[in-house]
């Protein structure tokens, strides 16, 4: 059982009153399940405090960081964003200058918009037979790092959202060679390492930070994340400085018990669970090979991540949307998010036999409707693609975001510099960045989203479509 979790049960079981925060008291529960209420108690006697860890919390992080083979780990309150916010604003001075893959979570951007970071791009592979990112490969990192020598730090996400997995010993190893930190946002990848047979996570390859989400791929509950750090090329008092910075000073024990609580269950029965999950999820990716339109990305040991099964409709004149909105209103199954020619199902070893068979049920009647109506799907055009274009930035994002704009019509933005991120939601991987000029290819590209109800963040309306632009100077 959580440590963390009986000491807060046995608290709130007690006969000590509360005269401090929060407001609840453990007592006005209203709708709440009470015996969670029970649990939530701010930094009292007795119960450590994050921002100094020096009692039970400093203990878990330590426990936690001999799990993941780390030399030193901090629990996060604020999902991997804060994580990925102290990483970078501890690994590169103001006015730095990072490389980072260009399919980063919007948190990247944030940290190099709040330090005035210079950005340069590493373009992952297009995978064409299932439109998404392939991992950023050693070599093109070296190539970049020779390009510019400046570099001060680099960033990559692996896996990614879609499950690809990088060779992070490979690219630390050419990381290390100019003397500069690797930062892996492993936010899916919260359950590597802690198996036989599953790859090894980033800090057993030498990466120098690395984030996890504890809540995207074990079992715990939502904004739980890890941030480990290794070796001598991370400043650790700075590091410590901005995850001050980013974390609430009030944060959650009962997030904080419930990372406690699924790193334990990982240590109690992770053999068994991550076998069985391994099981099923190959099972089930053998069971679809009946299907004949339908397509599955296939595991790759150490390239392509478990649990992460993409349905691929490529082809076949439907969207990852209908498909999405397939499954969600004829089987009541959500999936974690749709694209142009995919939808994204996940995975962890919190699914039973239940979730693998209902998925299988479905996705094989909907291949043979697919079946019956074949050739009648309205051809939705060429369907929108994962691709990143290589924009053209007409001024730095640090500086573009605090620029006056105007919202203009988007079909009136082409060759316009963007004001604002655009993204679709999930992943939250921008498309286009402040300052970025928006091409003709572009502007389809968004039309594109809209037709086919994918969710576009970032546009100021859609109804009219209107985006906003950068006020040009008269
Ligand atoms: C690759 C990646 N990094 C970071 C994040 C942010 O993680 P969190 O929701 O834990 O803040 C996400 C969220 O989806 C993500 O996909």
């Amino acid at each position: 059982m959580s440590e963390l979790y009986n000491k807060l049960k046995q608290y709130g079981d007690s006969d000590y009153y509360p005269y401090h925060m929060p407001g609840h008291k453990r007592q006005l529960t209203g709708c709440i399940d009470a015996q969670i209420m029970k649990l939530d108690i701010t930094e009292i006697d007795g119960f450590d405090n994050l921002h100094q860890a020096q009692g039970i919390l400093q203990e878990l992080q330590e426990k936690a960081s001999l799990l993941y083979g780390a030399e030193e780990t901090f629990y996060l309150v604020n999902g991997s964003t804060c994580g990925i916010l102290s990483a970078i604003s501890a690994a590169l001075p103001p006015n730095g200058h990072i490389l980072m893959a260009r399919n980063c979570h919007k948190a990247a951007y944030h940290a190099a918009y709040l330090r005035n970071l210079t950005i340069s791009y590493l373009y992952p592979e297009i995978i064409e037979e299932y439109d998404i990112c392939g991992a950023i490969t050693p070599k093109q990192v070296e190539a970049a790092l020779q390009e510019e020598p400046d570099i001060e730090a680099v960033l990559l996400v692996s896996p990614t959202y879609e499950g690809r997995i990088a060779d992070i010993k490979a690219i630390a190893e050419v990381v290390h060679e100019r003397g500069i930190p690797l930062i892996v946002d492993e936010a899916h990848g919260a359950h590597l390492g802690l198996a036989k047979g599953f790859p090894k996570n980033s800090c057993q390859q030498g990466a120098d930070i690395v984030i996890h989400s504890v809540h995207k791929t074990l079992p715990a509950m939502t904004q739980t994340a890890l941030l480990h750090v290794n070796g001598n090329l991370i400043d650790r008092s700075k590091l410590k400085r901005f995850l001050h910075i980013y974390q609430s000073s009030s944060p959650s024990y009962v997030l904080m018990a419930s990372i406690d609580n699924a790193l334990q269950i990982v240590e109690d029965e992770g053999e068994t669970l991550f076998e069985t999950f391994f099981n099923n999820y190959n099972g089930l990716l053998q069971n679809l090979k009946t299907c004949k339109h339908l397509k599955f990305l296939p595991l790759q040991t150490g390239k392509q991540d478990v649990g992460k099964l993409v349905i691929s409709s490529k082809d076949l004149g439907l969207s990852g949307q209908e498909i999405y909105d397939m499954l969600l209103k004829s089987y009541h199954l959500q999936l974690e998010m749709a694209a142009g020619s995919y939808c994204l199902a996940m995975f962890t070893i919190g699914d039973g036999k239940e979730a693998y068979e209902r998925m299988e049920k479905a996705l094989l009647a909907i291949d043979r409707c697919i079946e019956a109506s074949i050739g009648n799907f309205e051809k939705c055009k060429a369907v929108a693609k994962g691709e990143f274009q290589k924009n053209r930035a007409a001024m730095p994002l640090a500086k573009a975001w605090d620029m006056e704009t105007e919202i203009i019509p988007l079909n009136q933005a082409v060759g316009r510099a963007i004001g604002e991120f655009i993204n679709l939601y999930p992943p939250g991987i921008p498309i286009l960045v402040p300052g970025e000029v928006l091409t003709q290819a572009l502007y389809e590209q968004l039309l594109q989203y809209k037709e086919l109800g994918l969710s576009l963040q970032g546009i100021e309306s859609l109804e009219p479509l209107c985006i906003k632009v950068l006020l040009e100077e008269k």
